[in-house]
């Protein structure tokens, strides 16, 4: 079973970007996510279990606005999620990968798949998707990551900055 928050339903607005959350587990976390993807014309999709209840009047009292969540749906593992936005190209973004996130072109419906704030994605799902859509964000040594959120941030602004920010103003 899948439950929207407040779908408009798939290509509604001609979503380009797709942010996936793999089980995330912090709410604040999401909370950003949701926002930075409201602002970006994203849509957002959670994989459950999540680490929170996920419900309107929960968002509203996290200040998130209405029209924020409307591109908000929570689905019960990665296959329902990706069936629903028709098969997407899928990048998957992990500090264990040798390729940068700007030595690729996003295009239209990519869909951008984010891990877990305390394990990242699993080690058999990263297998499940080719070396060359597992991306990397920069960082100097001896870190181990960036936070959820600040990585979703960068990830879909390069994105949206190669589709030429279309709709942003
Ligand atoms: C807090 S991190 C997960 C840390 C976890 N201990 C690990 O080793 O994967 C949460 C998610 O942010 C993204 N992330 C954080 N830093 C990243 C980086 N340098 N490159 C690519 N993705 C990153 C990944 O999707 C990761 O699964």
């Amino acid at each position: 079973m899948r439950v929207a928050v407040g779908w408009r339903g798939a290509g509604h607005n001609g979503w380009m970007l797709h942010v996936i959350l793999y089980q995330p587990e912090i709410p604040p976390n999401t909370g950003n996510v949701i926002r930075l993807c409201a602002n970006a014309g994203a849509s957002l999709h959670l994989i459950r279990p999540l680490g929170f209840e996920l419900d309107h009047a929960k968002l509203r009292r996290a200040g998130l606005d209405y029209h924020e969540f409307v591109n908000v749906m929570a689905h019960d593992d990665l296959g329902a999620c990706l069936a629903v936005l028709r098969q997407p190209r899928v990048f998957a973004f992990t500090s264990h990968a040798s390729r940068r996130y700007t030595d690729t072109r996003f295009a239209d419906g990519d869909a951008l798949l984010f891990g877990r704030e305390t394990s990242g994605l699993p080690e058999a799902l990263l297998e499940s998707i080719a070396e060359s859509r597992r991306l990397r964000l920069p960082m100097q040594p001896d870190n181990r990551s960036l936070n959820l959120s600040n990585a979703v941030a960068i990830a879909v602004y390069e994105a949206w900055r190669q589709l030429g920010f279309p709709g942003g103003i």
